[in-house]
């Protein structure tokens, strides 16, 4: 949508593996290549995938997955966050940034 801008970090990159994934159902990665991402799912929704940038848009905590009740929750001040990153209550008003997530083989990717 924005072409020019990050021409290097376009396209799928690939944050994990799907074992590591299918493990907790979930993928927390502080470096991958587009940054800090939390992956949510397992190679069984695989159409359901859902990634984040991790980073509350409050004041930067690291959110968790809770996926009891289906939802992104902020330890630092309780800002809670959709699947679709929209936030939903807490002090944060924005929403997380979202990203295209998928699998291919072994390879969990995300799109920049
Ligand atoms: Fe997340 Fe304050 S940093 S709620």
């Amino acid at each position: 949508a924005n072409p020019g801008s990050n021409a290097a970090t376009k396209g799928w990159q690939k944050v994990g593996t799907v074992a590591q994934l299918d493990k907790t159902g979930q993928l927390l990665v502080e470096n991958s290549p587009i940054g800090a991402v939390l992956v949510v799912g397992t190679s069984k929704t695989a159409k359901n995938l859902i990634a984040v940038n991790p980073t509350c848009t409050h004041q930067g905590c690291t959110i968790d997955w809770k996926a009891k009740e289906s939802k992104f929750v902020c330890p630092c001040h309780g800002a809670k966050f959709a699947r679709d990153g929209k936030a939903q209550d807490g002090p944060a008003k924005k929403p997380l940034k979202t990203y295209q997530a998928k699998i291919e083989g072994s390879s969990v990717l995300v799109q920049a």
